[in-house]
């Protein structure tokens, strides 16, 4: 029956959220990049699609608009559970001994996202892509129950056109993401699920096409200019044009040139506005001066902006010699880099950027100032932040294979990072088996050329771990060989080839433990002082030892600058991830960081020593000392008196037997017979007091935002105390939240979703995010058992989060129906229509109009997947203006009547039943009148 007062809070709703809509719009014409990541809705496993069977079902399997199951629109997703992303459901799961041990012993699987987007009307017309920055690893995508998007990496970003699909207005469009993380592409941890940004943007129909701006500066005949490359793209009706005016601003802001250029669009077409500016006397970008410049793109038709974006650049020049190795600007540069991959303690690979921005702050106070980012693509925002913090990039592809569907994977990853002044090199692939044969050149070659189509300027690697004697192999293809491992072959291969660029991609593989000094193969862990290198690698000292005494090898990448998830290398459970970094999981230093620390940082004196000083017990005994600096001399002091003093060698760094006795051991760096820098290292008492010390002391409050807090336990002195193990339970008090704790600790399977994490060996980590609109102070208070608390706030600055898409609930429209002819006499509401019969019934969605009618009846009939929180006696079927006279039919029964002909809103109540449902209606109109279902039709939720 209808119900007056329910039928108009419908419509009150339904002008509200137009009006809502309609505003957001008329505001931000032009361009616009929403955040798509609140509000998504997320079921771990599978939704298996129902078996096809059956003449109308498999009829209907062969439709655009086909999705089964929890892809179609009236999937029923209220028990779902919901959640913002970023996520990695992977690194929620406990660890497993019969999970993967490749991907840290943690459970993969299959799950599903589902997101309602709501569209204003004033969007019709508009150009709207659906944005994923990353999945991992196999996605479908699914809107409004038609594919959209298949994609088989969990590296690529993709940029989805769903301007076809989508609907405006009251009824909210349905995103629905089936993720297959059973597909692996690594033998490292992956995670799983829509682990980077997801964005809705809007444009013009004449619009720059995502990542269609090509601005990277060259330098030609001693001047600079900059080729720029607009790609246009239009889904307008008609051909149309447009002009492109680019401007190029210097890093503070000021405008050093401009250009304009004119291209016409055909209708569903693309074209190219091309220009040259020039640029006198730009800043260069360097590693001391990373000099970043914007250029931006205004597409405008007449005085009307319909679209714009900007991207980041830089000028320098670079160039790989043969003999000499990497030049940046034309000065030498050896590549003291580090490879790594992409999941963080807490975390896993749904890495917050301020935590990435910690983790480059990290590698470079290690003296880093290269990262191949292996072996896959880096997401978009750390390839930012590489050009402002200084630091170069081998920009690698995750699949090596040319076929279209991979090939697309590697332009992606080429157009979407050719601008960027860090990226150095291309490069195509690691350890392929099939790089010593003629297949692995041939792939090779076809790689090569689809990258110099897209970007001559940068040279393209491959990472080689054998095949280089071969007559025809994977190198001869590319540009600059890269060697993992195998430092023998480095002379071999260069007099061989003496005119191939030559660097090592991956270099090291030896093992730590942070914080351990004895290696213990009972416990699993690994000392310190970089005595294990793995069968096929080397200690960190014989590896830059053999690279930095050969000018014609452009540099290092170490086997990695932090530790990752899986690959426990050489053990197993219960150790769940690698013991390769120079730094733990969560960043904390290793024996490895100071290591590089002395060989690569040259603009101030550093010294360390280790081990701890700990040993209570063996007093008496000697202890192995490990001194690392990039001093002349090193000076060991023990309370007060001097146990040696060696000239540092830069490359095996300097040991010492020192007996153990309590109290303060130091090192002395000198130079000139001066003391340039010390490093005390003390005994400490038992643990008395816990300390937080947070990586920043304030964070923005958009919800994005976070930082990473040390934990620690001191003594009754204040010293922090080496071999603490403590656990720790945390509190936070505000507008945030924890994010993830670590402690670096390989073999420990404590959650990374938690509020409490054991120190090892005297630290962890507690990762907090602000929430979006986050004002005021954060409070974290840290307790352990017998140890005093700690506590610390973190101001939250007052941002604006990053403009959003709309969360919306669903409206489970019903859509699509079919149509009787037009009967003389009143047909039977439940007249079965044969299965088979696809075509004496009309097929139509809302609004029908029909009239005025030759005969007077038809019939209306669709069917809804019922939505539990509509299954309950109160769900509303809601007819937005039915014209004539009506009965509405559910399953057989007859719910309600329409005795007026005027065209005028109805509704029924829908009782308790089954989730799948058969509506029909019965029209009679007058000759002559007006007939059909005129407004929408809906299923909502009722009033209680
Ligand atoms: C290399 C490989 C890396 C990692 C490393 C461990 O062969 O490229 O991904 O597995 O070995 O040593």
């Amino acid at each position: 029956m209808l119900r007056a007062s329910s039928l108009f809070n419908w419509l009150v709703a339904a002008c509200l959220a137009v009006l809502m809509l309609g505003t957001q719009a008329a505001q931000a014409a032009g361009h616009e990049r929403l955040s798509l990541d609140a509000g998504w809705l997320f079921h771990r496993g599978d939704v298996p699609m129902p078996p096809i069977k059956g003449h109308g079902m498999s009829y209907h399997n062969g439709k655009a608009n086909n999705g089964w199951g929890a892809a179609a629109a009236d999937f029923d997703d209220s028990a779902w559970r919901r959640l913002d992303l970023p996520h990695d459901w992977a690194v929620e799961s406990p660890f497993d001994r019969n999970e993967n041990v490749s991907q840290g012993y943690r459970a993969r699987g299959i799950a599903w996202y589902r997101r309602y987007l709501p569209l204003a009307e004033a969007d019709r017309g508009r150009h709207i892509e659906l944005q994923f920055d990353a999945i991992a690893t196999h996605s479908t995508v699914w809107v409004n129950g038609i594919v959209v998007d298949r994609n088989w990496s969990g590296y690529n970003g993709r940029s989805i056109d769903i301007t076809p699909y989508v609907r405006y207005g009251a009824d909210v469009n349905t995103i629905a993401v089936r993720v297959d993380a059973d597909a692996q592409e690594g033998w490292w941890y992956e995670g799983a699920g829509i682990y980077r940004h997801s964005w809705l943007v809007k444009r013009d129909a004449l619009h720059i096409a995502t990542d269609g701006l090509h601005a990277n500066p060259v330098k030609q005949g001693g001047r600079w200019t900059i080729p720029v490359e607009v790609t246009l793209q239009s889904s307008a009706k008609a051909a149309r044009e447009g002009v492109v005016d680019v401007v190029v601003t210097d890093p503070t802001g000021r405008e050093v040139a401009k250009g304009s250029a004119r291209a016409r669009v055909g209708a569903l077409d693309s074209a190219v506005a091309r220009m040259k500016l020039d640029v006198r006397d730009p800043q260069l970008w360097s590693l001391a001066q990373p000099n970043v410049y914007r250029v931006r793109a205004v597409l405008r038709d007449g005085s009307k902006e319909l679209d714009r974006t900007e991207v980041q650049t830089g000028f320098r020049t670079i160039r790989f010699d043969a003999d000499r190795g990497f030049f940046l600007n034309e000065q030498s540069v050896k590549l003291q880099g580090v490879c790594i991959h992409q999941d963080h303690a807490g975390v896993g690979v749904a890495v917050p950027e301020s935590i990435w921005e910690f983790r480059l702050r990290r590698l470079k106070e290690m003296g880093t100032n290269a990262i191949r980012f292996s072996h896959n693509a880096p997401a978009a925002e750390v390839l930012d932040m590489a050009d402002r913090m200084g630091i170069l990039v081998m920009d690698e592809n995750r699949n090596f294979n040319p076929s279209p569907d991979y090939m697309k994977q590697l332009t992606w990853l080429v157009r979407r990072d050719r601008n960027h002044p860090s990226v150095i090199l291309w490069s195509i692939f690691n350890e392929e088996p099939l790089q010593s044969t003629e297949a692995g050149y041939e792939m090779s070659r076809r790689m090569v050329a689809e990258i110099k189509k897209l970007d001559t300027t940068r040279p393209v690697t491959g990472a080689m771990h054998g095949g280089l004697t071969t007559d025809l192999n994977a190198a001869d293809a590319i540009d600059v060989v890269g060697v993992n491992y195998q430092i023998g072959i480095y002379d071999h291969y260069h007099k061989k080839h003496p005119k191939r660029p030559l660097t090592s991609t991956e270099d090291t593989s030896a093992y730590m433990t942070r914080g351990e000094y004895v290696s213990d193969k009972t416990k699993q862990v690994f000392g310190s002082y970089d005595d294990e290198p793995s069968s096929w690698g080397n200690t960190h000292r014989q590896a830059w030892k053999a690279i930095g005494q050969r000018p014609f090898i452009a540099g290092s990448f170490i086997w990695t600058g932090i530790d990752y998830r899986g690959e426990p290398t050489p053990y197993q459970w219960p150790s769940a991830g690698s013991f390769f970094g120079a730094m733990d999981l969560a960043g904390f230093a290793k024996g490895a960081f100071w290591i590089h620390q002395a060989q690569w940082v040259k603009d101030r004196p550093v010294v360390k020593l280790q081990p701890h000083w700990n040993w209570a017990g063996q007093e008496g005994k000697n202890i192995r000392v490990m001194v690392t600096s990039n001093a002349e001399r090193v000076r060991v002091v023990l309370n007060g008196t001097d146990v040696g003093e060696q000239a540092v060698d830069p490359y095996e760094m300097n040991f010492f037997q020192v007996p153990y006795a309590p109290g303060r051991i130091e090192a002395v760096a000198l130079k000139d017979g001066k003391e340039v820098a010390r490093d005390v290292v003390e005994t400490t008492g038992a643990p008395v007091r816990l300390v937080l010390t947070p990586d920043r002391k304030a964070l923005a409050g958009d919800g994005l935002d976070a930082v990473p807090i040390t934990v620690s336990a001191v003594d009754a002195q204040g010293r922090s105390v080496p071999l603490a193990q403590n656990k720790v339970g945390f509190a936070l008090e505000g507008q945030g939240a924890i994010i993830g704790v670590g402690n670096g600790d390989p073999n420990s399977h404590e959650p990374d979703k938690a509020s409490e994490r054991s120190l090892f060996n005297g630290l962890a980590q507690v990762i907090v995010q602000s929430s979006r609109e986050g004002r005021g102070t954060l409070k974290l208070r840290a307790s352990a058992d017998g140890l005093q608390a700690a506590e610390v706030e973190l101001a939250l600055n007052a941002v604006a989060a990053p403009p959003q898409v709309p969360t919306a609930e669903p409206t489970t429209p019903m859509l699509g129906w079919r149509i009787s002819p037009a009967a003389a006499d009143r047909p039977d509401p439940n007249v079965v229509l044969a299965e088979t019969d696809m075509n004496s019934w009309g097929w139509d969605e809302p609004p029908m109009r029909r009239g005025p009618e030759a005969s007077p009846f038809r019939l209306y009939r669709s069917s809804v997947n019922v939505r539990a929180d509509r299954n309950d006696g109160h769900g509303q079927l809601t007819f937005g203006s039915i014209a004539g006279k009506a009965e509405v039919w559910v399953d057989g029964t007859k719910l309600g009547e329409k005795t007026s002909a005027e065209p005028a809103p109805f509704a029924v109540t829908l009782p308790k039943g089954g989730s799948r449902r058969e509506v029909t209606v019965l029209v009679e109109a007058a000759p002559g009148q007006p007939s059909g279902l005129w407004g929408r039709v809906v299923l909502e939720r009722g009033a209680r």
